[in-house]
C-alpha cells in the first residue's frame, strides 16, 4: 500500500461548470471555493500533510482583465473570512509562486494568514498562486551563484532548496480535474515520480468521495520509481 503525505490537484472546470448552468465564468470560481474547503477539511482529517492547490498561475494573468479582477478580490475575501476554518481544523496556510506579483493588500492577508497558522499540525495547505514551475525554477536559480566546481547531485540539491517548496516532500499523486490532460507548468521537478489521474469532473462538481476513490486507487498502484 503507498503512503500518500503530498497531494496535489490542478483545480480545472471552473468556468464550463458556470456556463453549463447559463451563469457566469465568476460563479464557477466561487463554487470552486466552497470546493476547495471541502477537500482541504476532508484531507486534514485524512491523514495527508501536504495538500497543494494550483489557484493561479503565472500565466492566467492573460485572462481578461475583468475575471483576474474577480479572482483577485475573491482570494481577499476568501483570505479574509476562511481564517477561522484553518484554525478550527489545525491546518497550517503557505502559498507558492511570486508574491511580487500581487498588490500589498492581498500580500498582508496571505502572509497574516501564513503566521497565524504557522504552529498547525495536522495538514500543510500549499495554494499556489502567481506560480508556474518554470518561473518557480528562474527564481531559486536567480538565488544561488552556482559554482563550476561541484557535482550534479550538488547543484540539484542547491535548486530543489531554493525553490518554494523547499522542505516539502515531492508530489505523490497529482490530481486534475476538468478532463483535460495536461500538467500546465505546475510542479513540474517536484511532480517527477507523482502517480497522475485525470478526472472528467469540473472542479465545482468534486467531491471527497470522488477523491477517496481515487486515493483508493493510487495506495494499490504499483510505484517503482524507476527501479524494477
Ligand atoms: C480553472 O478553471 C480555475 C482557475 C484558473 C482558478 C481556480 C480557482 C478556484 C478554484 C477558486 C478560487 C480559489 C481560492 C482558494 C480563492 P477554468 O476557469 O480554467 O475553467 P474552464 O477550463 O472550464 O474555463
Amino acid at each position: 500500500m503507498n503512503n500518500l503525505k503530498h497531494l496535489a490537484i490542478i483545480m480545472d472546470g471552473n468556468g464550463r461548470w458556470a456556463k453549463q448552468r447559463n451563469l457566469k465564468r465568476t460563479e464557477g470560481h466561487k463554487e470552486g471555493v466552497n470546493v476547495v474547503r471541502d477537500i482541504t477539511k476532508w484531507c486534514a482529517k485524512n491523514n495527508i500533510s501536504y495538500l497543494s492547490l494550483y489557484a493561479f498561475s503565472t500565466e492566467n494573468w492573460s485572462r481578461p482583465k475583468i475575471e483576474v479582477d474577480f479572482l483577485m478580490k475573491l482570494l481577499e475575501k476568501y483570505l479574509t473570512k476562511e481564517a477561522s476554518t484553518y484554525m478550527e481544523n489545525n491546518i497550517k496556510f503557505k502559498v507558492i509562486g511570486d508574491m511580487l506579483g500581487f498588490s500589498n493588500k492581498l500580500r498582508d492577508l496571505i502572509l497574516s494568514l501564513e503566521e497565524k497558522t504557522a504552529n498547525n499540525t495536522a495538514l500543510t495547505q500549499i495554494l499556489a498562486l502567481n506560480y508556474g514551475s518554470k518561473d518557480e525554477l528562474a527564481r531559486a536559480v536567480s538565488k544561488i551563484n552556482i559554482q563550476n566546481n561541484i557535482t550534479k547531485n550538488e547543484i540539484l540539491k542547491l535548486i530543489e532548496s531554493n525553490l518554494d517548496t523547499a522542505e516539502i516532500p515531492d508530489v505523490d499523486l497529482l490530481i486534475r480535474t476538468g478532463g483535460e490532460k495536461r500538467l500546465s507548468n505546475f510542479l513540474l521537478l517536484q511532480s517527477a515520480y507523482a502517480e497522475l489521474y485525470f478526472s472528467d469532473t469540473l472542479f465545482p462538481d468534486f467531491k471527497s468521495n470522488e477523491l477517496e476513490q481515487i486515493i483508493c486507487d493510487f495506495k494499490k498502484r504499483d510505484r517503482r520509481f524507476g527501479n524494477i
